[in-house]
This record gives structure tokens, sequence and C-alpha cells, in this order.
């Protein structure tokens, strides 16, 4: 019986081709999915990033909380216009500690990714308290409230736990220091020397002006971040991927 004839025994049968097809599926299925699983081949290692400091993980938090996903994304595409004008592309390491990620596929207001360092802190406090007093035409919403919350971190170190139980690399020593960092990086004046050695690259700035630790910091904090980690004058592309 030549190979063809073998096929229309398959084909004649409707039971028989639904298990053979299920099973060609499956063995596709696996080999596609199987090696994301091994993660330190789907995403390169890129120096510079790391996971988020104290302050800047709570404002991660209030920027979900007050949706500001729904009109911005932070994900900047491969393509000419969005490298012009949001600077290099996103690359997987970058929100390789974001859980969940803040990609977004809704752009009311510009990409996010790149923002950290493009305005200094006061812009941003003007522009979170009344974004048409320095953008006249937009459309965003106030988040003057913000400035008038006041935070003092005290369960910082269990949101540090519980990324690092979805797998963030947080040390013992940083989730003993949240507390103490999460003050720190909000206030110049403090002993914040283990802030930037704990936490690489961050900003160390009392962001919203006022002597009290409020959710305007930490979201600034988050902000003046984003897309600052990676240098990308020396980043090349892993050639042998
Ligand atoms: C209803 C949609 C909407 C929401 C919600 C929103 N924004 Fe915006 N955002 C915009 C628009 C439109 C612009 C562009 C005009 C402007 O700069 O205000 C903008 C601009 C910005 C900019 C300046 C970006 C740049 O590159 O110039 C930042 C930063 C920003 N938003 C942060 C936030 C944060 C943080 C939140 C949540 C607290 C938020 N936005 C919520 C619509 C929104």
């Amino acid at each position: 019986m030549g190979f063809l004839q073998k096929h229309q025994v398959l084909e004649r049968s409707p039971t028989l081709l639904f298990i053979f097809s299920l099973l060609v599926v499956t063995i596709g299925g696996i080999v596609e999915i199987a090696p994301l699983f091994y993660l330190e081949n789907t995403i390169e290692e890129v120096d510079g990033v790391r996971p988020y400091s104290p302050l800047e993980l709570a404002g991660r938090d209030i920027y979900i909380r007050e949706g500001c996903y729904v009109c911005h994304s932070q994900m900047i595409r491969p393509m000419r216009d969005e490298v012009e004008r949001y600077g290099h592309y996103s690359l997987a390491a970058e929100s390789k500690y974001d859980h969940p990620f803040q990609w977004g596929s809704k752009r009311t207001g510009p990409d996010l990714a790149r923002v950290g360092g493009r305005y200094s802190d006061a812009w941003h406090v003007d522009h979170l308290n009344d974004p048409q007093s320095v953008v006249p035409e937009s459309i965003m919403p106030k988040y003057a409230f913000l400035g008038r919350t006041v935070i003092d971190g005290d369960q910082i170190a269990a949101l540090l736990k519980t990324h690092r139980f979805v797998g963030v690399p947080y040390t013992d020593a940083m989730i003993d220091a949240a507390e103490a960092d999460f003050r720190a990086q909000a206030d110049p004046d403090a002993d914040w020397d283990g802030v930037i050695e704990r936490y690489p690259g961050a900003v160390v700035a009392n962001f919203d002006g006022q002597p009290e630790l409020t959710e305007m910091d930490a979201l600034i904090a988050y902000l003046q971040m984003l897309g600052t980690l990676v240098d990308f004058s020396t980043f090349t592309p892993d050639a042998s991927r």
C-alpha cells in the first residue's frame, strides 16, 4: 500500500482524522510553546534593567489604579515614525519586571515608555495638577488630589514581597530596607546612598516640592524612571539571536 493510500484511510474515517489532527496540533503546540518556558532564551539580558525601587513601584500602582494606561501605551514599536518621536523601540527586557505589563494598545495621549527625564519634576506637578495649564488643548483629566494624598509606605515591604512571589528578584536586604528606601528616595536631605546602591539609576528628589510624601511623589518617581535604565548609546542587540 503506497503512502497516499495509507493516508486515504485517515481521510475516510472522521474519528481517525480527528485523533491524528489533534496529535499533529499538539506536537506543533508543544514545539512552539515549550521553549517559552525557558525564559532566559526568550528575553535577552540587557545591562541596566533592574526591579523598581519601592517608591517607583508604589507610583506604578497609582498609575494602574488611576487608569493612566487607558489613554497611554508603554511600548514603542520598531517603526520609523515611532522611533523618531519617542526614542529607541522598547525591549522585552525593559518590562520583564512588570506585573502586569503596561504595553497597552490605546493612545489617546502619547506613549510614555521613554518619558523619564523628558520633563522636569515641576512640569509633571503642573501637568498632573492641571494638564491644560501647560498644554492648553489637552484632554487629560486633572489629578491634583494626588498631591494632597499623603502616603507612609507601611505596606511597601509587603508589596515588594508580592512581586518577589511572581518572580521579581527582590532580595531580603531590599525588602528589609523597603520602607526606609521608600522615604529616602523622595527626600534629598535623607541618607539615600542605599537607594542608589540597591536601585542603580534611581532619581532621588522631592518630586512634588512639598514637605509631605504624597502619591504625587511616587507617581512622578515612576514616570521619571520610565525608559531610562538602558543606555542606548552602547546597546547593541545580541547578534547571535
Ligand atoms: C483621558 C485620557 C488620559 C488619561 C486618563 C491620562 N492621560 Fe496623560 N495625556 C493625555 C493626553 C491627550 C496627553 C497629551 C496632551 C498633554 O500633554 O496633556 C497626555 C499627556 C501626558 C504626559 C506627557 C507626555 C509627553 O510625552 O508629552 C504625561 C507624562 C501623562 N500624560 C501622564 C499621565 C498619567 C500619569 C496619567 C494617570 C494619572 C494620565 N496621563 C492619564 C490623555 C490622558
